[in-house]
């Protein structure tokens, strides 16, 4: 017999009994998007290879090596893609969406990196990605913060740290890297090989270095805040203010670079001690260069996304549990001219009560075994049609998660009945 097939490495399927709460924590952040008038946009999961080699920067670690490339069958290289900014501006851009005009975006879905799986980094994982464009002012770094900071306390995380740093515009970081170079190229022989290689294609990715033999080295770097010239040095001064205007508490840390090549200026990250070595649930910044840079109109941008899988992982953690939507009535059909009836009958309370979850039994069966079905289906009542039933118009009413009779209820009240025992709202107009 041929190997059972299985879900390809670092891809996880989401079952069933997982999707409530992944649910629940997706409507709270649909909520508090649409309280701070942010519009979805659905962008497609494959690209031209070219857009993210253009915008997140050949010499990182997604373009290198993390990235399921391809071509396809007209010879094109396409993209899974790893993130979702480089998508969205470049949908941006082809549809005129950033001409003379402020977008506030956001988008959800999963993004693909071929990296080395383990807890809480996978190789297809989602995110919900969140972008402001044409606003060049602190205030929308801020707002995109305290947006994040509002979604935490939807969901009730409250231990989340915020890290904040600034990089500055190309030019600082130009002139800094220079000095970063000559500082790393004396204590060449203290990196390790990743340090090494990365000194000579990216060498602020040395500061994210997680190797405790090289913390000196890092700890002891110049930093890049030392190197902000008056404008970056303003504009992060006032990002700092407003968070602490607004009694959010955030640590500066230098040492803060990001992964990808398009940021500029403020850039923050939401970390977790909870979670183990992938503590990072959200992180972005600015990225005022990025639109021009893909062929649009200069256009300050700024944004940020969040590792769903890191969420629910922290939201599991604190013991948030979200019941599964278990079915208030399970309908029990016993004989043919039941299972009819039944069918109608299901139709007509679900016209009556829009919030009712009602399922129909399938497959025919006994009583017993239909009995036993509503049970593992979890409802809270057996709703039973016999031929007795059929006869006197009525259908038999019976709790199965608390002791009671079944009572044999006229089809006419039936919903009155239901809307009041179940507590959902009967329809109006009907
Ligand atoms: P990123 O830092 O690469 O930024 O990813 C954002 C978040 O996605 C991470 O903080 C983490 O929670 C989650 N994540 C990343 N890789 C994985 C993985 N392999 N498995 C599970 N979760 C992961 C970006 O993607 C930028 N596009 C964010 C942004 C938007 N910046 C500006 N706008």
């Amino acid at each position: 017999m041929s190997k059972n097939l299985q879900a390809v490495r670092g891809m996880r399927d989401i079952l069933p009994e997982q999707t409530p709460l992944w649910q629940w924590m997706e409507d709270r952040a649909r909520a508090v998007l649409a309280g701070y008038g942010y519009s979805e946009i659905r962008l497609p999961v494959l690209e031209m290879t070219e857009l993210f080699e253009r915008s997140i920067g050949e010499v990182t670690d997604i373009v290198e090596k993390e990235m399921y490339t391809f071509a396809d069958r007209n010879g094109d290289s396409l993209t899974l893609r790893p993130e979702g900014t480089a998508g969205c501006v470049r949908a941006g851009i082809e549809h005129g969406l950033f001409y003379n005009q402020v977008q506030r975006l956001w988008y959800q879905g999963p993004m693909f990196r071929h990296e080395r799986p383990q807890k809480g980094r996978y190789r297809q994982f989602h995110q919900i990605g969140v972008e402001a464009f044409g606003l060049v002012g602190p205030d929308v770094d801020v707002e995109l913060i305290l947006l994040t900071a509002r979604l935490w306390r939807s969901l009730g995380l409250a231990d989340l740290e915020l890290q904040l740093n600034s990089l500055g515009t190309p030019a600082e970081r130009t002139r800094y890297r220079e000095v970063l170079v000559a500082y790393l190229r004396e204590r060449v022989d203290r990196l390790d090989e990743d340090g090494r290689r990365r000194l000579e294609t990216n060498p602020l990715r040395v500061l994210d270095s997680k190797n405790p033999e090289m913390a000196d080295v890092v700890a002891g770097a110049p930093s890049l805040l030392d190197f902000l010239e008056a404008d970056s040095r303003a504009h992060f001064t006032a990002v700092c203010d407003a968070l602490a205007d607004a009694g959010l508490s955030y640590t500066v840390n230098p040492r803060l670079v990001r992964g990808l090549d398009y940021y500029a200026r403020t850039v923050f990250e939401w970390v977790t001690t909870r979670l183990g070595a992938q503590g990072t649930v959200c992180a972005g910044g600015r990225y005022d260069g990025l639109v021009e840079q893909l062929g649009g109109r200069p256009t300050p941008a700024a944004g940020f996304a969040i590792g769903l899988e890191r969420l629910v992982a922290l939201l599991e953690e604190q013991g948030a549990a979200h019941g599964h939507g278990a079915p208030h009535v399970y309908l029990v059909a016993l004989g043919a001219p039941a299972e009819r009836a039944g069918l109608r009958l299901a139709e007509q309370l679900r016209d009556a009560l829009p919030g009712l979850r009602l399922v129909m039994n399938c497959g025919g069966g006994g009583p017993k075994a239909q009995f036993k079905r509503a049970d593992r289906a979890g409802a809270r009542y057996a709703l039973v049609l016999g031929d007795g039933e059929l006869a006197r118009g009525t259908a038999g009413l019976k709790p199965l998660r608390e002791t009671g009779e079944q009572d044999d209820v006229a089809t006419a009240v039936l919903p009155a009945v239901l809307a009041a025992r179940l507590g959902v709202p009967q329809a109006t107009g009907i």
